[in-house]
């Protein structure tokens, strides 16, 4: 992944022109919220949180993104409850089994970033298996972020290049942007246009730090639970609107 202007698309509307975003990423926060609005339990709000997966890559692929990039399990959230993460997981994998077809059909392909073999091997088999399934369907890359933290991404390019520089097949000299990207998890994927983050938090919580660096912010007070094609939509516009200008005038 690199930071230069991406090629957003440019779509002629009925009115103004639209620029498309080509990479778009969310981080999903509410669902706890969204339940206990409703007395429910947590795991409610991310049964329903699933639900709203499935709208908004329908809305990706509608819209002629990309690449949807989600934050589904923070390096942090193994702070939850036993029952809480293990809720998650079989969500996960609920979620995996159901929405295969829907992958294909759709020409979907499946990415994870972050260190998903933490979730044990069942889990990551299906995931990886999901991912192998799915890698030649080009209209839409989800990645989805399992176990992902950004501080830890950027300390293990640091290890790397210094392992590098020790062993003698990295010249400390050459060390540059491109070469931290090229050790991101995100190195295949285009560059980040657009953040947006539900629940009326304003943060980013250790999600794509350095990918983040030219993205445009968008946060909105929605529970991630009802966010669908219409907040996704919104977005696009109030992207579209946005002048982008990368430190340039
Ligand atoms: C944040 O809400 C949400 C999460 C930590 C998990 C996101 C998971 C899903 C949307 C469901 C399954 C995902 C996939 C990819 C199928 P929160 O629990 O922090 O909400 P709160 O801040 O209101 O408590």
């Amino acid at each position: 992944m690199n930071l230069t202007p991406s090629a957003s698309s440019v779509v002629e509307g009925p009115s103004a022109p639209v620029t498309v975003p080509r990479h778009v990423a969310i981080i999903m926060d509410g669902n706890g919220r969204w339940a206990a609005k409703r007395s429910l339990p947590r795991v409610a709000g991310h049964r329903a949180g699933a639900e709203a997966v499935r709208r908004t890559m329908q809305a990706a692929v509608d819209n002629g993104v990309e690449v949807l990039t989600l934050y589904a399990f923070s390096s942090e959230n193994w702070r939850r409850s036993e029952d809480e993460v293990s809720d998650l997981k079989g969500l996960m994998r609920f979620y995996l089994e159901r929405e295969l077809g829907t992958l294909q059909k759709e020409k979907v392909r499946l990415k994870l970033i972050g260190e998903p073999a933490a979730f044990g091997n069942e889990l990551y088999d299906r995931l990886q298996k999901a991912v192998a399934e799915t890698a030649s369907n080009d209209r839409l890359t989800l990645v989805i972020a399992l176990n992902y933290g950004s501080q830890a991404e950027l300390a293990a390019a640091a290890r790397a290049l210094a392992q590098g520089a020790r062993d003698g097949t990295v010249d400390p000299d050459t060390i540059d942007i491109g070469a931290i990207e090229n050790l991101l998890h995100t190195r295949d994927l285009p560059p980040l246009d657009l953040l947006i983050r539900t629940s009326g938090e304003v943060r980013l919580s250790n999600f794509l730090l350095w990918q983040a660096a030219y993205a445009e912010l968008h946060f909105v007070d929605t529970l991630w639970p009802d966010f669908d094609e219409a907040a996704f939509a919104a977005a696009l516009a109030e992207f579209s609107r946005r002048q982008r200008r990368f430190g340039g005038r």
